[in-house]
């Protein structure tokens, strides 16, 4: 008996051996030619005023409210500050506007104050002002005072309670008419912390009017009305192709008065009333048109311009014709923004806005989401817009925002766009199931721009699910499914000419968001960027300019392989979405020579792992060095992972 179960336990080791081996998927790439010219603009950008993805959060203004708009019975996020004898009271006041663009101001009574006892107002930030060591901030206002009250003002960032003073300086010479004043206020030795107001109080009775109270760290570039370092640092080491803005839903809004009225965001920042977005909370557009168009410049990125195209939220749309022709006139008016020379009406006012440069544009949206337009009025709208732009520009290619996951019948027809829009959120599941989603459309139909996609790791769609119940960026298991995604897209990329996930930013304090998952996420003083980041940052910083021909004969791998053909690099992306281990042959044909060492970089984790605030950088990428690459060679993958191999062969 005992030599039968020996017996047995030999032929079961026998058995398996061979079979363990043939489990090894085996990925063929013939590198004798590219199978197609991949897209050089694939991996890009998408954005809009989400998850306070601005104000709040690029966008550098620390001070929420700065115009007094947000809320016309009250001043929103500004608290009067009296006490200890100081008596004062803060209110609106429509009757003092600065002028017509920002129709109202704050207008300070105080009737008891002294030097140790100042009365004046506070404002709480975007959950809270950030206080970094050794830091200049640039304060500024527009004030007015009555009956000859000439100040000082003293203008202070301060902690929460008033106990800590970590910065302070003073103006004075108010008079009667609007005047701006500005100010640099210097941290010393501090402890960096979101646990602080922003003050201006005076020491004696009078009443004054405030209207812009603006606080700005050190920006992008030292810009006077710029960017936050961090977050933009992590957007342009993305190395993005181009930036989708400004929506998404911000571009519609939810009545034909609230959508992205680009006139109204450029200019100096008096001249900017901002408005309501769709997210639940008022826009400053101090991040307006040309903020946009720099943002891009700073990224080294190319604009790609989402036009008002007469579709609302709420459901409504302007018919073509007639009443459509202002918006289209406003597209053209924009597009000659962009892209005219100083000599045009509005190059010249873009100039005159400090940008004398035209900016580069290939693509132009034409609204956004039109599928949810119950009417079938999309198309004539689209044929409107079309003609015009093409009349003016006939080297501009026209997106409709109707892609080919949508029904026939919603789709343009009387025009042959030059690209469509589709839009993916799914769950991670969903994409890891549909790696070859791409592979057999139809190639003489439109080229494809992926507009917005994001993997869910959630059960249910992001937006019907309490969001405090989950964190606002993604865990590893969605990195994964995004990675598929990518690789999708990747190998199909000779078609789908441009991608980018979306939402791209969110800032993470409880009540800042609407949406989730998001790529990057912040407070007021840190950033850090989700596995979807790292996993997106790995693709779009990765890839070159052919795609090759490779084929995988076993799963549950999932791959794609582009070819920098000046370098000589090819790049082998490969997904790992099971729980264990799995190596694989990679077997290179139609090559001379293959370098020995090749890089691989992997970002793996438990599915449920993530990063977050507190924990900024738990999971990120690491790199090593390969020793050993021959045109056949085995590696073995991490569970749960995504590699991206840089084999240098020619
Ligand atoms: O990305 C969030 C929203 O999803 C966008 O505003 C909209 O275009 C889409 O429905």
């Amino acid at each position: 008996m005992k030599i039968l179960k020996r017996l047995a336990a030999v032929w079961l080791l026998i058995s398996t051996l061979p079979a363990a081996r043939a489990a090894e998927p085996v990925l063929t790439i013939d590198a004798s030619q590219a199978v197609a010219k991949s897209s050089p603009m694939l991996y890009g950008l998408m954005t809009e005023e989400i998850n306070h993805s601005y104000d709040g959060g690029l966008y550098a203004e620390l001070v929420q409210n700065r115009a007094f708009l947000d809320d016309s019975n009250q001043p929103a996020h500004w608290s009067v500050m009296q006490g200890n004898g100081a008596t004062a009271t803060i209110a609106l006041d429509p009757a003092q506007p600065l002028n017509d663009k920002l129709p109202t101001s704050l207008r300070l009574d105080v009737s008891a104050a002294t030097k140790n006892n100042p009365a004046g107002f506070a404002n709480d930030g975007y959950w809270g002002i950030p206080v970094q060591p050794g830091t200049s901030y640039r304060a500024s206002f527009y004030a007015k005072a009555a009956n000859g009250f000439k100040g000082p003002v003293t203008v202070s960032i301060q902690s929460e309670d008033g106990a800590m003073i970590y910065a302070k300086g003073t103006v004075s010479g108010l008079t009667q008419d609007w005047k701006r004043y500005e100010l640099t206020l210097k941290t010393g030795k501090v402890d960096p912390t979101t646990k602080a107001r922003y003050v201006l109080t005076v020491a004696r009775p009078g009443t004054m009017w405030f209207s812009l109270v603006s606080l700005f760290p050190p920006t992008w570039g030292n810009q006077p009305n710029g960017f936050r370092k961090d977050i933009l640092q992590k957007l342009a080491d993305f190395k993005p192709a181009f930036l989708r803005f400004p929506g998404g839903n911000f571009l519609e809004g939810d009545t034909v008065d609230k959508r992205f009225d680009w006139k109204q965001t450029i200019g100096p920042l008096d001249q900017r009333p901002g408005h309501r977005g769709p997210w639940g909370y008022r826009s400053t557009d101090g991040l307006g048109l040309l903020e946009f168009l720099q943002w891009c410049e700073d990224m080294g990125a190319e604009p790609l311009l989402a036009v008002y195209a007469g579709y609302n939220l709420n459901g409504d749309h302007i018919n073509a014709g007639p009443d459509l022709q202002p918006y289209v006139q406003d597209a053209l008016d924009e597009i000659e923004y962009v892209t005219g020379p100083v000599a045009s009406k509005w190059g010249a006012q873009r100039a005159k806005d400090g940008h004398p440069r035209p900016f580069k544009l290939q693509y132009v949206e034409i609204g956004n989401e039109d599928w949810f337009d119950k009417t079938p009025s999309y198309d004539a709208r689209f044929a409107q817009f079309y003609d015009a732009i093409k009349q003016a520009h006939p080297s501009l290619k026209c997106i409709s925002s109707i892609g080919g996951e949508q029904p026939e019948a919603k789709r343009v027809r009387s025009r042959q766009p030059d690209m469509i829009d589709e839009h993916y959120y799914r769950s991670a599941d969903t994409f890891m199931g549909d790696p070859a989603h791409f592979d057999k459309y139809d190639r003489k139909g439109p080229e494809i721009f992926v507009g917005e996609w994001a993997a869910y790791e959630t059960p249910k769609p992001p937006w019907e699910t309490p969001l405090t119940n989950y964190p606002p960026t993604p865990n590893m298991k969605a990195a994964l499914g995004d990675a598929v995604w990518m690789t999708a897209m990747e190998r199909n990329a000779d078609l789908i000419k441009m991608q980018c996930y979306a939402p791209l930013l969110v800032n993470v304090n409880p009540g800042a968001y609407q949406w989730r998952p998001d790529m990057i996420g912040y407070d007021g003083l840190r950033s850090f960027g989700s596995p979807s980041y790292y996993a997106f940052r790995m693709f779009s910083r990765n890839y070159g300019d052919e795609i090759l021909k490779a084929a995988l004969d076993g799963w549950p791998i999932t791959y794609s392989v582009t070819r920098d053909s000046k370098r000589g690099v090819i790049f082998v992306k490969l997904v790992n979405a099971q729980s264990v281990p799995q190596s694989l042959t990679l077997d290179i044909t139609g090559v001379k020579s293959v370098k020995s060492t090749a890089q691989a970089t992997t970002l793996a984790a438990g599915t449920e792992d993530s990063n977050s605030i507190n924990d900024p950088v738990k999971l990120v990428p690491v790199t090593t060095k390969v020793p050993g690459i021959k045109p056949e060679f085995s590696y073995t993958l991490p569970a749960n992972s995504i590699t991206v191999l840089e084999i240098g062969a020619r």
